[in-house]
């Protein structure tokens, strides 16, 4: 058999596009970072050029309708009027993608009404550079953020990772699968001294907003901590073998409500396109991990951490962030999924009761997500129940 046979594209059978969902906001980069020379930038498999001109920002495919050269090694040539011009013989282009001079042809050139490239609608928001990656026209930004940005007094902290070398559809099953938190985390800074659970049971509903999938590990009240954070497991012994140094008792997540909604609905959330909503233990603090698709095999993570906070208590939080969160969680914590997802190889799944999040999490990205005009045919159904990812009994 060759080689190429055995391999399974998990995914391809859910229909998940390798690239990404593009009807939606990414944050491409921190603004602080877009100066006067252009970036480039890759994002859901396109290059994109990024510039600023007199405070103003513009993202256009990064390659010339010419020959190809790229635009983010040219230079904004006409300041203020937002325009980027090939370093190789001209051609400028718009914030709209529109050319508007050709600059070895001269100013009565014939050509650039003729000629338009590809442009990306971009906002500033939170100190970060969001790129409308679709095709349609663009849903207002402030609409499509997850609701704790919305926080009154929000400070929005941030981290962007270097690239993982990790699809995104990898990333996103590793946010909506709660139970692996306590087995391989538990060693960090935010678990280490918690008591925390050996085993638990998981279910997954959809978001009240309908904009992704929530998490409930060990809801029925049976399920007390004590009685689950150590087991003895048949023919083999105890797990954890020890637990004296777990002194502190898991707090209970908040119900964060902003505007008579709740922000995280008390679990941890998954949100088209590719984020992960995390409530932190004190009110209206939540931990947000954006995947943003790179090229099939990457992504690059921007990792906010929020909550609402003026004066002083900004300033401490902000140093909470740098001198410790960005250090534990953003770095620590995430680089122990980094590890496990990254290593994944290809080939079929065995899914399990455990599994039961990241299988509504698929089906409702699938069902759920925006799709580009003139494409829905593209992306049908979920897989009916006669071919289900996995048979019901291997959910048991
Ligand atoms: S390749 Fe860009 S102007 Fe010629
Ligand atoms: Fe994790």
């Amino acid at each position: 058999m060759a080689p190429e046979s055995r391999s399974t594209d998990r995914y391809g059978r859910w229909q998940l596009p390798v690239l990404g969902f593009t009807e939606y906001w990414y944050p491409a980069i921190k603004s602080s970072e877009v100066k006067g020379k252009p970036i480039r930038i890759q994002m859901l498999g396109e290059w994109i050029v990024i510039w600023r001109d007199q405070g103003r920002v513009g993202a256009l495919v990064d390659r010339c309708a010419h020959r190809g050269a790229r635009l983010s090694q040219g230079r904004c040539q006409f300041p203020g009027t937002l325009t980027i011009s090939c370093p190789y013989h001209g051609w400028t282009f718009d914030e709209t993608g529109q050319c508007r001079a050709a600059i070895v042809e001269g100013p009565g050139s014939p050509l650039p009404p003729k000629v338009r490239i590809r442009a990306f609608p971009v906002a500033e928001r939170y100190g970060v550079v969001w790129v409308w990656m679709g095709e349609g026209s663009p849903i207002p930004i402030d609409d499509e953020l997850p609701k704790p940005f919305k926080v009154k007094d929000a400070c929005v902290e941030l981290y962007v990772t270097p690239p993982w070398q990790v699809n995104w559809r990898i990333a996103c099953d590793n946010f909506i699968d709660d139970l692996h938190a306590r087995y391989l985390h538990r060693g960090t800074p935010k678990f280490i001294f918690k008591r925390v659970r050996a085993w638990g049971t998981v279910s997954a509903h959809v978001a009240s907003d309908k904009r992704g999938v929530i998490v409930k590990v060990d809801e029925d009240q049976a399920a007390l901590l004590s009685d689950r954070e150590q087991a003895t497991y048949p023919g083999l012994g105890k797990f954890p073998r020890f637990k004296w140094w777990r002194f502190q008792k898991k707090k209970k997540q908040m119900n964060q409500v902003v505007a008579g909604e709740r922000v995280t609905e008390g679990g941890n959330g998954t949100y088209l396109p590719s984020v992960a909503v995390i409530p932190q233990f004190s009110p209206l603090t939540t931990f947000v991990q954006w995947a943003v698709p790179i090229d099939e095999a990457s992504i690059r993570n921007f990792c906010f951490l929020i909550a609402p906070r003026k004066g002083i208590r900004r300033v401490l939080f902000r140093l909470h962030h740098a001198l410790y969160f960005q250090w534990t969680q953003d770095r620590l914590f995430i680089g122990q999924d980094k590890k496990m997802t990254s290593g994944q190889s290809e080939g079929p799944e065995r899914l399990s009761a455990s599994d039961i999040p990241v299988i509504v999490w698929r089906r409702f990205a699938l069902e759920n997500h925006r799709r580009p005009p003139g494409q829905e045919q593209l992306f049908v159904r979920p897989p009916a129940a006669g071919e289900d990812p996995e048979p019901a009994e291997a959910l048991t």
